[in-house]
Order: C-alpha cells, then structure tokens, then sequence
C-alpha cells in the first residue's frame, strides 16, 4: 500500500450469533454492509481501518492486509483509543470516516420501552455524534479536506410502520448531517449522507410481537414484510455503487443506493403526504377494516383489564 494512500475508517462489522444463525437461513443475504464497504475502499487502493467492537468477527479483513481496529461505538474511551491507533499509523489524518454501526428495532411505537429506544439512539445517533466530535482534528488535518459519511436511510422520511423509533433516528442524523455539513465548511470537512435503501444483510430479523400486543393480529404481515426484506440487493453490489459515488463525486451531499432508494427520494420529493400515508397502511394491513376493528378490539379489552 502506498504510503500516500487515502486512508478510511469504517465502524459496524461484527455479525453477532444471532444474526449468524438468521443469516445461515437466508440465500440470498451476505454479512453486514461495513464488511462490503471495507473491500470496496480496499479494492479502491484506499488504506482501510475496520473499526469493530470485535476484532475476532474481523479476522478476514486483517488476512486480507486491511486495518483492524477495536471500537465501540457507545463507549467514549473506546472511540479515543481508536483515533489515538488511527492517529499514530497515518501521522495524524484521516481522509474518510463512515458512521455505519447502526441497529434496527421493530415493535408498535407505542408497545416499545423507552429504555430500547434510549439504547438504539446511543448508537444510531449519539455514537454518530461522539465519533465525529473525537475523530474531527484528524479529518481537518486531511489534505484537500477530510469527508464524513454518515450512514442513513430512506426511512428518514417514510412513515415506515412499527419502526418508528428507528425512522426518528434515521430522522435525526439526516438533520444532524446537513447542519454539521454548513458548520464544517469553512474548515474543508464534506459530509455525505448515505440515503440507503434495502440491502440483504442480518440487520432486519422477522419480528414476533407480544401475545399482549394490540398489534398481534398484523404479525403474519409483518413477519411476511421481514421476510421479503431478505432477497434485497446484496451488500457488496450496494458497496460498489456507493463507494464509487463517494470517491467520484464527492460533491454529492446525499447518497441513495439500495433496493428502492431512489424511488424513495421521488415519493418523498414529489407525492402528498396522504397518498404516501395510504401506501404504507396498506403495506402492513392497517388499511383493512376487519384488522382495524380486530386491533380497536383489543386495545378496548386491553384497557378493561
Ligand atoms: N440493511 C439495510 O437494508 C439498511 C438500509 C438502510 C440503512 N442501513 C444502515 O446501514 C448500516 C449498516 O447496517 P447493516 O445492514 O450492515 O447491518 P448489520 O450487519 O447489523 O451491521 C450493523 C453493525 O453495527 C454495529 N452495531 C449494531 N448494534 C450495535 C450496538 N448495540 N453497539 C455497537 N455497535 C453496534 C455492529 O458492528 P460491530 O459489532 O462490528 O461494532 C453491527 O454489525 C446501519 O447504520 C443501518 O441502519 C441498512
């Protein structure tokens, strides 16, 4: 590798033993999307840091001459041991950092513990956040300017239902974003949000709501929606498409790869707010009277006890 390489930093990597045995059952899907990127910038000639909370899950990237370093992203002494690494092996730069850990949490909006909630923002939004206020002098220090790249999702602004916590922090880093991007101007910092559609990896499981959920009755629907998740675009064909974009055209500011991405952007762009609304009812059932009655039903019930 060249000494003069551009170098990247990437977090989110492990497949956990969950996600292993969902995974094994899946055909189509591959592991994460940090893995993909990784190859991708290292195919690119780009000097890699695979930054995990595992450096046992990532063992094929170092026997592969990539980076490894240990990071987890909730952990305010770990993002500092990572760019202290980062720091001594590029002298003190870094050209790209991608926020790509993020985690996923399906269940009715008003059935979910706050606690869960508090949990997927440490790391959705909070971690984004840490990560870029420690990593910052080394992305000024970078030549021409550093970049970050923030990975979000087209269900920033898609009322995607029973993942309403999860869209509000995909919400909230698509605003963090474009306001950190005018703030970080002046010092030559870019900041690209990955806009991202669906891509086959372990983050989305096939939920099971509670025997007490008003929702129950929609969970074959749900569970179908899941399923149909898994036979989205592959990691690696989303990595080529989205690495390409961030290192041929950097002066893109929002990124949309992935299963349905861009026809995401041309709803949200161009359709009214209740033909989108009525979309997505129907997508999960709540547009069909006799569910509707049968979740009124329960709720009632649920309340007489
Ligand atoms: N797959 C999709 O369809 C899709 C669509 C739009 C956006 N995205 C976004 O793409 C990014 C990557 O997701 P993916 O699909 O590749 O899923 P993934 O395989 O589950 O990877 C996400 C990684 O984030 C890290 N992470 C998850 N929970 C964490 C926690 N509690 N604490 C610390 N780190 C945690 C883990 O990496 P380590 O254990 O290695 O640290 C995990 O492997 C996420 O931000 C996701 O929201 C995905």
């Amino acid at each position: 590798m060249a000494a003069s390489a551009k170098s990247v930093l990437i977090t989110g990597f492990e497949v956990s033993v969950l996600q292993f045995v969902h995974l094994s059952n899946m055909r189509s899907c591959s592991s994460g999307i940090g893995k993909a990127l990784a190859f991708e910038f290292h195919h690119r000639g780009l000097r890699v840091f695979a930054a995990s909370r595992s450096l046992a899950s990532i063992k094929d990237l170092s026997d592969a001459g990539i980076d490894t370093v240990q990071l987890d992203p909730a952990s305010a002494s770990s993002i500092n041991a990572a760019r202290e690494v980062v720091s001594k092996a590029t002298g003190g730069k870094l050209d790209i950092l991608v926020n790509n850990a993020g985690q996923w949490l399906e269940k009715p909006a008003i059935e979910t513990e706050i606690d869960k909630v508090k949990a997927l923002f440490d790391i959705n939004v909070f971690a984004v956040m840490a990560i870029i206020n420690d990593f910052i002098p080394l992305l000024i220090a970078a030549k021409g300017g550093g970049t970050i790249v923030n990975h979000g999702s087209m269900v920033r602004s898609l009322p995607h239902p029973f993942t309403a916590a999860y869209n509000a922090s995909k919400s909230a880093v698509s605003q963090y974003s474009h306001t950190l991007r005018i703030e970080l101007e002046p010092l030559g910092v870019k900041v690209i949000e990955l806009v991202s559609g669906r891509v086959a990896t372990g983050l989305i499981t096939v939920p099971t709501l509670d025997e007490s959920s008003i929702y129950k009755p929609l969970e074959p629907i749900l569970q179908k929606r899941a399923r149909e998740a898994e036979t989205q675009q592959k990691a690696e064909v989303f990595a080529k498409a989205a690495v390409k974009s961030i290192l041929e055209k950097p002066g893109n500011v929002e990124v949309f790869k992935g299963n349905l991405a861009t026809i995401a952007w041309v709803i949200t762009t161009f359709a009214p707010r209740w033909a989108i609304h009525a979309v997505f009812r129907s997508t999960v059932g709540l547009g069909d009277g006799k569910l509707r009655g049968a979740i009124a039903e329960r709720a009632v019930a649920r309340s007489k006890h």
